[in-house]
Formats: structure tokens, sequence, C-alpha cells
């Protein structure tokens, strides 16, 4: 072993355990009894940096608390443009409540507020809109005694600096703002090492300070920790060898464990659906693209006239309905038209059938036929057919055409017979050939490739695509259902277009064709945390919908119940009935929120949703929503509402370094069993250059075996995101990539694939005992043991996240009917593999060994 780095470690695990971990105050011989905090916020990082902490004992020497360390965050706007805090000003009110305020940005007339009891733990933020055209700047807190009442001025530079306040008692209500006639900054200036700051000075007991600087290493170590890579492995394991695992298994002690573990969650992000999963072949079908999405974008994206002589418009009058009000006319002489370009080129199979449908009117009636062709890449016909007797009304024509050939970049091309004006909407080209052949289906091969995960449940539609960017765009499921022409298609928040054709009705059916239950997410009345506000707060982040609209948007989330659920004479049940499908698609849970802010905007719209969903249907499920991250603000008071309402399950997201789940194999063993089961909705580990490998697909495994332990309190979790086609994507890793005609997946998918396949409803207990004692080297074997009580198999997955062979001897074989030659899958690879792929092996029970850098998964029948 590497002695230097050795001698390093032990040093400062020791002064973290002694310092740190112990939880205890580290008394100094000759400590202070008060000493000066400086407060405040460096411009540095574009104000990104937060609120920063210096000490002083004589106001003369200032020691800045960690470099650019954080103690709160503003919350206020997108992430990257905004979420700034300037300029804050932090007041302690004779109660010891520290008060803090800072300018959001140049622009609104809103300033941030949040307060804490200790400087380290801080309440729910809210950004109390105060001027209609102003902004706020330079927000400073005053206290008036003798009334119980705090005041809040500022000055607004949009209005030649003109001072302004406000006052209240508990910084929710505040009185309408009023002119001040002078405006005096309270602030200090404080010659820092890293130049001089401006803000606030409070003298505070020693142990303030200290507690200040504690928080501040600890989360410096963690921090520390979680960025262990194993690009780091050569040098921490250097002289590591003949390591061997002796795993006890006490086949008595176990824990009925949840039976919805791994599923999926889909969100409509990186083009999953449309040009995805969605089956469709024809991009904007319904004329409906706009530049509002994309600059470069109109409602004629994708289309192009045939010949120079052809002429392109897109009207509006009379469209088919007024859920989708463009359609494209046509003008042209005989042979010309236009043709789609699909999503990068239509991709078709040779002898397939492809339904072909479209709306069409002629409204000159001097139109009769259309051709239509599929052209591959050199202009040749490989397919077509022909439309006869257009009419003066809208009509829906429905063909099926055959390709001869197989062609991966063919385009549909509408060619009219004679010279003459059609007016065109819908065009649509779809395989037979979808996943379980659904009319209006998914495409086969993508869904094949979820299906394989044996996914327990589906979570959808998101995601942020659930809440959306800003009130207008929340996702509403009524606009979703129904004959594909009357959906109402929506800007995606992740930058393109949703036709809706692939809508709720859509989304129950493929999960009840993969056996998996729904998980409808909808909004919890409040948009996504990171939506932009557009130079107004009111229409950002901060908003709800308004009160007097949510009594309607509770109902339509009913609605949405019944229509899963309801027996086919309810309004809605009948929908679902309509569709296609009279029985109930068996609904249990459903998401209310996703990740969002916790205000006290959203905590009014989420109890009233709760409540109304607990009132009509107590047998429904609710999931709440536990913030972005596995700690914070958010995830704190969503677990505190929750515990409140009493609701049954929580979303937790975060998506963490591979080293946060070497260092967190406890977090779900501290969780309270009496509160809200757990759904960990959304989860990855993140590398830098955002790639899936065996090193994330590992650190994913480890945690997958120590939430099985813990599969009593967490119910269910699914990585995310799930989709992502090459060339469309915003997002990485995801699971699965794809193209127009090879999925792709990843090194997680496997990982996911494994736990999928082989997840049990039993946890088996052991113990595992190793012949080294770094706990280095113990973080990083990880082992997870159940029974399926289905088949009566018992499954060892086994996780080696070390550069060696692991020698594994085990009591296993006691449990078995045979403890040779039992079947094993390993995943295993370098850390920077992006192609490692499962292979099957046999084991002896016994005595074996696990790969360096691997997941082994054993699976074998029980001795009964
Ligand atoms: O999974 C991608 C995004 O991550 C989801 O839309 C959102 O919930 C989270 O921020």
């Amino acid at each position: 072993m590497n002695t230097e780095y050795l001698t390093k470690k032990t040093v400062v695990s020791f002064f973290v355990l002694v310092l740190f971990l112990s939880g205890q105050s580290f008394l100094l011989a000759n400590e202070p009894d008060s000493a000066y905090i400086f407060v405040y916020g460096a411009a540095k990082n574009n104000h990104h940096n937060g609120l920063h902490v210096a000490w002083s004992l004589d106001k003369q020497t200032w020691h800045p608390v960690g470099t650019e360390h954080s103690f709160v965050k503003s919350d206020y706007g997108p992430w990257g443009a905004e979420k700034k805090m300037i300029d804050p000003f932090l007041f302690r009110a004779p109660d010891g409540i520290w008060h803090c305020v800072w300018s959001l940005n140049n622009e609104d007339g809103a300033f941030g507020y949040a307060s804490s009891t200790d400087l380290l733990t801080w309440n729910r933020q809210s950004y109390p809109l105060v001027l209609s055209t102003g902004n706020c700047l330079k927000p400073m807190i005053a206290y008036d005694d003798t009334n119980d009442v705090y005041t809040i001025s500022w000055t607004s530079d949009k209005e030649h600096n003109q001072a302004y306040f406000v006052t209240t008692k508990d910084f929710k209500h505040y009185s309408p703002a009023k002119k001040a006639t002078v405006f005096l900054p309270r602030t200090e200036k404080v010659a820092l090492p890293d130049g001089q700051q401006s803000g606030t000075l409070h003298k505070v007991a020693w142990h303030t300070v200290d507690n200040v600087i504690k928080a501040q290493q600890l989360a410096a170590y963690k921090t520390k920790l979680n960025s262990e890579r194993m690009t780091d492995d050569d040098q921490r394991f250097s002289t590591l060898k003949d390591v061997k695992a002796t795993i006890n298994v006490n086949q008595n002690t176990t824990r009925q464990i949840s039976d919805l573990l791994v599923g999926i969650f889909f969100e409509d992000i990186n083009y999953a659906a449309d040009g995805g999963l969605y089956a469709e072949l024809i991009q904007n079908r319904g004329f409906e693209y706009s530049p509002n999405i994309r600059k470069e974008w109109d409602n004629l994206t994708a289309w192009n006239v045939y010949d120079a002589h052809s002429k392109l418009s897109i009207d509006t009058v009379s469209p088919i309905h007024i859920n989708n009000k463009h359609y494209v006319t046509v003008e042209a002489s005989a042979g010309g038209g236009l043709y789609n370009e699909g999503f990068g080129g239509i991709a078709v199979r040779a002898n397939e059938k492809y339904n072909l449908s479209l709306f069409a009117r002629a409204p000159e009636a001097n139109i009769a036929n259309l051709l239509i062709r599929l052209e591959d890449a050199n202009g040749k016909t490989i397919g077509q057919a022909t439309i006869k007797r257009l009419t003066k009304a809208w009509k829906k024509h429905e063909l099926t055409v055959i390709p001869t050939v197989t062609a991966e970049n063919a385009k549909l091309v509408i060619q009219l017979q004679e010279a003459g004006k059609v007016n065109l909407d819908m065009v649509s080209l779809f395989p037979q050939n979808t996943f379980r052949n659904r009319r209006n289906g998914l495409r086969a091969d993508l869904a094949q490739a979820i299906a394989d995960m044996k996914p327990r449940f589906v979570r959808f539609p998101g995601g942020c695509v659930a809440h959306g960017n800003g009130i207008e765009n929340i996702y509403h499921w009524k606009h979703t259902i129904g004959p594909l022409e009357t959906r109402k298609p929506q800007r995606n928040l992740w930058g393109y277009h949703q036709s809706y054709g692939l809508g709720y009705f859509e989304y129950f059916q493929f999960c009840e064709d993969l056996g998996a239950e729904p998980i409808p997410v909808v909004a919890a009345g409040v948009p996504c945390q990171n939506s932009a506000h557009n130079g107004h707060p009111l229409a950002g982040q901060q908003c709800g919908i308004p009160m007097e609209e949510m009594g309607d948007y509770v109902q339509d989330i009913l609605d949405l119940i019944e229509y899963a659920n309801g027996d086919v004479h309810t309004v809605w049940g009948k929908k679902r009935a309509e569709a296609g499908h009279p029985e109930p698609f068996n609904l249990k849970y459903i998401g209310v929120g996703n990740e969002d802010l916790i205000t006290d905007i959203f905590e009014e719209r989420f109890t009233m949703i709760y409540d109304a969903i607990k009132e009509k249907y107590p047998e429904i499920h609710v999931i709440g929503t536990a913030g972005p991250f596995y700690e914070g603000t958010d995830y704190v008071e969503g677990w505190k509402l929750a515990t409140k309402l009493h609701v049954p399950y929580m979303d937790e997201h975060y998506y963490n370094p591979p080293g946060w789940y070497i260092h967190n194999q406890d977090f779900y063993d501290k969780y309270d069993r009496s509160k809200a089961k757990v759904y960990l909705g959304e989860y990855a580990a993140h590398i830098p250059g955002r790639a899936s490998t065996i090193e994330t697909a590992l650190a994913e495994a480890l945690h997958l075996c120590n939430i099985e332990r813990n599969g009593d309190i967490v119910a269910m979790t699914s990585y995310a995101p799930l989709l992502a086609k090459i060339g469309n994507t915003q997002w990485n890793p995801d699971l699965i990539y794809f193209d127009n005609t090879e999925v792709k997946p990843t090194v997680g998918y496997y990982v996911q694939q494994l736990f999928g396949q082989h997840a049990g409803n039993a946890y088996i207990f052991s113990d595992l005992q190793l012949n080294n004692s770094d706990d280095n080297v113990r973080k990083r074997i990880g082992k997870s043991i159940v029974r399926d009580e289905v088949s009566g198999d018992i499954i060892m997955k086994l996780v080696n996240l070390l550069p060696v062979e692991v020698d594994v001897e085990s009591n296993i074989s006691e449990l078995a009917v045979d403890s040779e030659n039992i079947d094993a899958t390993i995943l295993s690879g370098t850390p920077a593999d992006k192609d490692a792929k499962p292979i099957h092996a046999t084991v002896n029970l016994d005595d074996f060994k696990l790969k360096p850098y691997s997941l082994t998964v054993i699976r074998f029948k029980e001795k009964t």
C-alpha cells in the first residue's frame, strides 16, 4: 500500500472524526466568549455563490469561512441566468432569528427572503413582489420593537434611485410599497484577503462562529469524498492485492421488500416521444411547429416544395379542429407538390406495411387525385399509393404503403395529379409493426428494449415536462387524448414540439403492455422551479395557478383518475372506452409535483390537490415531492410537509457523482420507517463529460444493492432520463440512445436491466468480512441477496468497484439445491468503458472470484 497516501488519509480521517463526525463540540482550552461575523455575498461567479461568512475577534483581522463557501444560495429563476444573491443583508431579530434579504437581479420589483436560526439550515425562500415597475436594489431590514414591525427598504435605479419601503410582521404579508425620502445604506465594508466586500457585521457567541466553521469543513470534507473517482484508483489502491471476502448469509433474518423496486421514468426529453418512442415517421404532421419554440422553425419545418413551381402557404381558415389550427395549402401544376423529410430522414423496411393517412380538402374542387410516394435518397420510388376523389370539405384518407426496399433516408412525397389547389393536414405515415401492434403505437425496437428491463412501473410524462416552463406550459392531460387531430400540441420545455400523439391513453396502454403500474405525474399547481419569469416574477417559478382557477385544475386531476379507473358510464371512463379500452387501467399511484421549489404558494396548492384526491379516491396513493437534491431546503421542507399531511410516498431526485454513492451507502438505513415511503424517481451517477461508463454504472449498481436492503422504505426507483435521440439530446447521460434505425443501450441500461430482471421480494441479511481493514476497500464491495418468492429463486448481486479481483467464500450454498455450475451474469470493464455488455458464466457458490470493476448477478433455485 502507498504509505504516503495512507498517512495523509489517516490524518484527514482522524481530524474529521474528532472534529465533525462525533457531533460533539470540540472545546478549545482558551476560546473567546464572542466574536464578530461579517456576512456578505461576493460578486464572483456572477453572484451565484450565495451567502458568505468571515469571522474576526477584533474587527481587524478577518478569516473567511472556506473559499467561496455558501451558507445559502438564491433559488430565484432559472439556473444559469439567474439564482443570484446580490447584496444580501442579514438582520438578527431580538428572538435570535436571522432574516436575510437580497436583490435578485436588476430587473424585478421583488427581493429574496430567507430565515434561519443558526445560519446553517435555511427555511423556504420567498420573493415578494413589491414594485410593479421599479427594481429592488440593496434591500435592508430594520426592526421597530415598540410595534414589533420589520421595515424592508431598498432603492430602485429604474426610477433614478428612488427609495422605497414596505413593512411586515411575519415576512409573509407586506404593506404596499411606499416611497421613502432617503436611503441610507447600513452595510459595512470589510477588507478580506480576496478584496473589499460589503455586508453586515454582527457580534455573536463564539459557538456560532465555531458551528459555522465546522459546517464548512464538514461540507468540504464531504465534497472531497463525493468527488473520489476511479481514475485515482491506481494511486489509492496501488498495493492492493489478494482481497478475500467472506459472506455469511443469515437466511432467517429477512425483510420484505417492495415488488415495485425497479421501474422506468419516461419523459419527453431528448426527442424521446415525437421522433423517438412514438412511431410516427412524419415530422410536423399537423403544421403546428412555430418559431416561438425554435426561432429557426415555422409551420413548414420538415416540409419542402417538391418542384420549383409549387407554392406552399399556411392557412388557418376553417381548420379540421380548433386545437390544430394550421394546415398547408399547396398550389401546383400537375406533378407538383411537397415532401416531408421525417425526423432526419424516414426509415422504412422492405415489405412491411405502413399506414398512410391525411386530411385533405380541395377548396376549389378542381383536384381529383393525389399521388403519394416514398422516395429513397436517390429519388427512386420505393412505394406509392393514390388518393382519389378529393372533396370540398375536409376528409380523412387512409391507405397502406408497402416499400419494396429498406431505406434509412426516404422522404414522403405528395403530388397533385392535376394543376390546382389543395389543403392538407395531419399527414401521417405509421408502421403497422409497432410494439404489441398497437395503432398509433410505439416504435417496436425501442419499446422492446424498455420491456427487456422488466420495469414494474412507468412514471410519466415528466419531469420538468409535467410542470412546464411557466403556468401556460403546464402539461394538461386532457389536451393529449381523443382523436389525434383534436389534441392540442404544446411547446416542450426542452426546446421542441410535442404533438401529443403519444398522450395519456397511449401511456396507460404502454404500461399495460409492459405489465407495469402507471404512475402519472401532474403539476402541483406550480410550474418548474427553473421556469423563466420573463421579467415578471409572477410569471415564473414563483407563480402558481391563480387560486380562483385551482378548483378547475383540481377537478382535472380527479377527472384523470376517473379516466383511468372510472366505469364506462362515467364521463371520463366513457372517453377511455371510446378510445378502445372499456376496462379500467387500474391506476393506483399519482405523483403530484416534480422536484418543486417548496414555497407557501406550492404548499397551498399541493394541499388542495392532495386533500381532494384523498377525499374522492382514498385508495389512490399520492406521491409528494422533495426537491431536486438529496439535501437542502426543498428536501427538508418537502419532507416536513409530507409528514404534516401524512403523504404516503415521497419522490426524491438526485444526480450525484459516483463517490456520493460510495460514501452514502447508509442513506436509507437512516430513514424513519413510520414516515412516507420513498420513490427515488430520478437518479444517476454523473461524471464530468456526462457519459455512462462502467464507473457510473457500478456506482448505480452499488446504490441499488443498498436500496434493496432498504426495500421496505424505498418502494420504487427509476433512473433518469430514459431515452435520447442521437443528435437531439439536451441531457446526458441517458439510459438508451437511439437513431432512426438503431437502439444503443448504455452500460447503465444493463445495470437497470439486471436489477429489473432479477428482482426479489424478500431481502436476506448477510455479513461481509474482508481480509483488509481499509474502509476504502470495504466501501467498494457491495452485496444484496434477495429471494424471489414467485420463482423460488435466490439472487445474489455483488458489486466490485476495486481494480483487483475479489475472492469470495460464502455459506450461501447452504440455500441452494445445487451449488456448482450456477448461472451468473457479469458486467465488467475498465472504469471508462462505455461499451461493456453483460456476459454469462458459471460459478461455484462456495468459492468464486469477482472480476475487477464488475457487477455479478448469481441466480439459483432455493432448497425447499
Ligand atoms: O431527468 C431530467 C430532468 O431532471 C427532469 O425533467 C427533472 O425533473 C430533473 O431536473
